[in-house]
């Protein structure tokens, strides 16, 4: 246990620190790649400078997601998907050895992967890097990525959080089961619904016990999910309001858990567009923004929804005048999608276009845009808000999506961490030498069961 560590308590006490996490989409990363000197998403050393970057700023962690297939409408893979990345855990393991402190986290779904497995891999990946791994626990929600997999389909929603939990309290307790250096392991026992294992863990605990858990899911299902078992959860909910109401909403789960108020960090996913003045950093949202959706991505953004080939539209003239051919656009079609009016919403698109005067490419950039989720200002004014974030404890920090590889990430740790270090909420060096350390976070306290099987689930 660190001294940051706080007591668990029923009253919520803001640390009064940013941490910062960096993050990459597994496909359909919109437009960072695009920049002569991006490099490819494909190519290591691309990952090695971010990584590197990142730790340079003092980045509590390097996080990846997850896309496990690419999309496809019209018979071919979706023009806004990025073909391929190397799989998670083998970028991470090999970032491992040319970083020092960053923490290493992999997404990784619960509804395609076995326990027993999964847990073996992360804890691999937490003894080679030190104990700065982390795993990212997420369902998966699309049902394309089934398509994928010997099981097909995807289960209904209900279903694939209690399978998520009876996966991750088996995987605890395979990470928990490991006797002192000369002692035996003992023997996991899991006869559930959703999974059997009987396993003997191979693997000692890391320098950090275990891979810190995040989760990245926002429905009630999923935040009480990760209020029983995560220790920071990768939100959606960036801006001020937004977040403090976040915050208030996950201490009630987490009291109601029995974990008390401190038990689950924060980190919602967030972009930032910086310059030395505030107009500056305007003109350079246009131009990031162009350059996520080119012409042919607006096309293919309508296309999804539509459901038709729109390629002979100009993306700088009107909305298409044709009607979508579905009806109500699937799970196939992208999360954003799933369960629209196709036409009712092509409807209102076309008179909301109209009204303000925009092209396909200036509809589709608006609709877009991570509004939400995106920070714009000088360096001052943005450590002067994110200074407030951290008084009153809305977030623990912000995991940040870099616009650009490898510019977008410069601008943060060049001069925002440099603004926040000066107001006293940002770390100024690493806590310690593992992830659970940077963040301040207890070490899980242990099981005393003999060998275990957990019923239900
Ligand atoms: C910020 C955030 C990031 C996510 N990243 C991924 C990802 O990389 N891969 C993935 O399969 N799902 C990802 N998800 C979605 C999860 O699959 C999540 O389980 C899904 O949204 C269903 O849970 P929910 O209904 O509780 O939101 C993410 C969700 C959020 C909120």
């Amino acid at each position: 246990m660190t001294q940051h560590t706080r007591a668990k308590s029923e009253a919520f006490t803001p640390s009064g620190q940013i941490q910062f996490g960096v993050f990459f989409q597994g496909v359909n990363s919109g437009a960072i790649w695009k920049a002569a000197e991006s490099g490819s998403q494909t190519d290591f050393e691309s990952f090695r400078r971010i990584a590197q970057t990142a730790e340079r700023g003092l980045f509590a962690a390097f996080f990846l997601g997850e896309g496990l297939r690419l999309r496809e409408h019209l018979g071919r893979p979706h023009a806004l998907d990025v073909a391929g990345r190397p799989d998670a855990q083998t970028m991470l393991a090999a970032l491992a050895s040319v970083t020092r402190n960053i923490g290493l986290v992999a997404t990784q779904n619960t509804t395609y992967n076995d326990p027993a497995d999964l847990a073996h891999r992360l804890a691999s990946l937490d003894l080679i890097s030190g104990g700065r791994a982390a795993w990212n626990i997420v369902t998966t929600d699309n049902a394309w990525t089934g398509a994928n997999f010997r099981r097909g389909g995807y289960l209904d929603h209900a279903d694939r959080y209690r399978h998520a939990e009876a996966f991750v309290e088996t995987a605890k307790r395979i990470w928990d089961s490991w006797e002192n250096p000369d002692g035996p392991a003992r023997r996991v026992l899991h006869r559930g619904r959703h999974y059997t294992v009987d396993v003997t863990p191979r693997l000692p605990p890391s320098g950090q016990y275990r891979p810190v858990l995040f989760q990245a899911g926002d429905s009630p299902d999923g935040r009480n999910f990760a209020a029983r078992q995560a220790d920071v959860i990768f939100a959606a909910h960036p801006k001020f309001d937004d977040a403090v109401e976040f915050r208030k909403d996950l201490v009630q789960r987490s009291v109601a858990a029995g974990r008390g108020a401190n038990a689950v960090q924060i980190m919602p996913a967030s972009e930032f567009i910086l310059a030395p003045t505030a107009a500056e950093a305007a003109e350079k949202k246009e131009w990031v923004r162009s350059l996520q959706i080119g012409p042919q991505q607006a096309i293919a953004y309508l296309e999804q929804f539509w459901g038709r080939e729109l390629s002979n539209y100009d993306p700088d003239g009107p909305l298409p005048d044709i009607d979508p051919v579905v009806e109500e656009t699937s799970e196939t079609r992208g999360s954003g999608f799933h369960g629209a009016k196709a036409r009712q919403l092509a409807d209102q698109w076309r008179a909301e276009a109209k009204d303000k005067g925009l092209s396909i490419r200036q509809f589709v950039i608006s609709k877009t845009a991570r509004i939400d989720a995106t920070f714009t200002g000088s360096y001052t004014s943005v450590a002067d808000q994110l200074t407030e974030y951290a008084r009153v404890g809305a977030v623990d920090g912000f995991n940040i999506s870099p616009w650009l590889i490898p510019a977008g990430l410069d601008d943060i740790v060049n001069h925002l961490v440099p603004e926040l270090q000066e107001r006293g909420v940002y770390p100024t060096e690493y806590r310690g030498s593992t992830l659970r350390e940077h963040l301040g976070l207890e070490t899980p306290g242990r099981t005393a069961d003999e060998a275990v099987e957990v019923a239900g689930a």
